[in-house]
Formats: C-alpha cells, sequence, structure tokens
C-alpha cells in the first residue's frame, strides 16, 4: 500500500514540481501582461439533453473520476439505456472490471486508504451537481494551479486547500496562478491583499484550451445527468405533453364550432 501511495504521489507531483519551477522562471522572465480572468463568473453551459456530450462526460468520469469517486445511487446499465449506449461498449469501456451492468457505479479505492493518502474521503458525486451546482463544478475543475506549499502540490481557487490533486493536468496542462496586490487603507491601516488575476501555463497539455473547455462541459454534464437521470426523459414527454395539448385544443375548438353553429 505504501508503495502505491508513493507512486500516486509521484504521479501527481513530478509534473507539477517541474512546473513550479518554470513557472517561477517565466514569472522572473516578465510574463506578459493580461485582463485579470473573472472566473467567478464562468458558466458551465451544458445541456442535459445533448447525448452526445453525456456519452463523451461518461467516458470521461470513468477515465478520470471513478478511481476516486463513486456514483452509488446510479446502476451502469441505467446510464446505458438512458444514453443510448451499446452493450458492447458498456461492457468493453464502462463498467469496471469486477461489476457487473446491473451494479452501481463505485469506485475501487478503498475508504480508509484515501483518508490516508488525502486527510479525507473523495465524496460521492451522485449528488453534487444538485448539492453545488453545475457551474461551481465547472470552475472547480478549471481552477487547478500550481502551490508547492500544499500536500498535493496544487491548489484550487473555487475551493481553496482542497485535497483534490489536479487530475486533469495531464489534459489541460499546468497552470500557474498570478496574483496581484491590492491595497486598501491608507497609513497605519494599509492592508495589501492577494487577488487571483490570471494563470499562466506553464506545461502545456494534450488538449486545446477548447478541447479541454469541451472536456470540462461533458463531464459536468453527465454530472447533472447523473444527480437526476430522468431528466432527459422527463424532457422529451414534455414535448410530446405539449403536443397531446395543442391537439386537444384544436379538438376543443373545433367542438365549440360544432355546438354553437345553430345559434345565431
Ligand atoms: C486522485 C483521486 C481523485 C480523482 C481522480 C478525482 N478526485 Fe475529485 N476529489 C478528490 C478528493 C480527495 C476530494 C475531496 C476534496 C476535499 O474535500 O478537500 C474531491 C472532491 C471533489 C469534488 C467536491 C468538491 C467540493 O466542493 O466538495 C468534486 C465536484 C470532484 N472532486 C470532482 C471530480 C471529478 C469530476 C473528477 C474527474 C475529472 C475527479 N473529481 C477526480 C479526489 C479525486
Amino acid at each position: 500500500m505504501v508503495k502505491y501511495a508513493s507512486l500516486v504521489l509521484a504521479l501527481f507531483a513530478a509534473p507539477l514540481a517541474l512546473a513550479a519551477e518554470e513557472g517561477a522562471n517565466a514569472a522572473a522572465a516578465g510574463a506578459e501582461k493580461s485582463a485579470p480572468v473573472d472566473w467567478e463568473s464562468w458558466h458551465a453551459g451544458n445541456d442535459v439533453t445533448d447525448i452526445a456530450s453525456l456519452q463523451r462526460g461518461a467516458r470521461n468520469f470513468m477515465n478520470y473520476c471513478v478511481g476516486c469517486h463513486s456514483l452509488k445511487y446510479v446502476r451502469y446499465q441505467r446510464v446505458a439505456d438512458d444514453l443510448k449506449i451499446p452493450a458492447s461498449v458498456l461492457s468493453a469501456e464502462l463498467v469496471a472490471p469486477g461489476s457487473n451492468a446491473l451494479d452501481y457505479i463505485t469506485t475501487a479505492m478503498p475508504a480508509h486508504d484515501a483518508e490516508n493518502w488525502f486527510g479525507t474521503v473523495p465524496p460521492d458525486l451522485s449528488l453534487i451537481a444538485r448539492s453545488r451546482g453545475v457551474n461551481y463544478i465547472y470552475r472547480y475543475l478549471k481552477t487547478f494551479y500550481t502551490d508547492t506549499s500544499r500536500p498535493t502540490l496544487s491548489n484550487n481557487l473555487a475551493f481553496p486547500t482542497t485535497a483534490m490533486p489536479a487530475v486533469v493536468s495531464d489534459l489541460e496542462g499546468v497552470k500557474q496562478a498570478v496574483f496581484r496586490d491590492v491595497k486598501s487603507g491608507s497609513g497605519a491601516d494599509a492592508t495589501t491583499e492577494q487577488v487571483f488575476d490570471h494563470f499562466e501555463t506553464t506545461v502545456p497539455g494534450n488538449m486545446s484550451a477548447e478541447q479541454f473547455d469541451g472536456f470540462v462541459r461533458d463531464t459536468v454534464n453527465f454530472l447533472d445527468y447523473a444527480g437526476e437521470p430522468v431528466q432527459v426523459e422527463r424532457r422529451s414527454y414534455g414535448l410530446w405533453v405539449v403536443l397531446y395539448l395543442l391537439m386537444l385544443t384544436a379538438f376543443a375548438w373545433l367542438l365549440k364550432k360544432e355546438y354553437w353553429k345553430e345559434v345565431h
């Protein structure tokens, strides 16, 4: 177990430590100026009726999140049915080894190991989109940055001092957060506060900025779906209900005309 734990740490730590050094060099060389990034107003902009996006999100979740997080209220088969994923793809790419299609989506990470490694157990994500909101998760996944003072060597703007490592940095690249000093008060009361300004990529990832944005949006979309799987179905019923009501109105109107045609 100890061996495995240090492997996990080394995996995440090595690129980050490298990045920190490079970032420091870049900063020393006088990096370019840009407008402050208003990350708090970012929106997920996901669409739970977009089945292709949900399918990609499910794949992202199985590749990047299920190692630590479960979706304990969702069964694989349900996901396959709702997202029109063929049985062959389901068993080959989604269902974890040792599980079958009718099982709930659990993580292989034992809770007490997680507690040892991260100091906390990664939460089940079944209801996270409902408790925290999709925009929060979107901002969370996009605001990891290098911080060598943290045990994970990374930190996060949406959730400062989070115990979750920057697990998507191979896709997004490794970012350095640049803060600026904002002074308030004057004289003896003057205080200086560090306010986030912008990110600087110190190690490029495998994806372009647009591709990574799509990756995050799809993943958030899938978590939105997982929080209320029936919403996809419910929305498609909605259309039929509206059509039905329109037809009923048309018939009622014709009937009314028929009844009243003799009355003058
Ligand atoms: C290496 C393990 C690991 C992986 C992989 C991982 N996480 Fe986490 N995650 C954690 C831990 C640990 C926490 C708890 C953070 C805390 O409470 O400080 C967490 C917390 C979270 C939270 C809750 C944040 C909050 O405000 O409570 C969300 C959302 C989340 N992770 C999403 C994801 C998604 C989406 C993925 C896949 C792209 C992912 N995680 C992959 C370890 C992981």
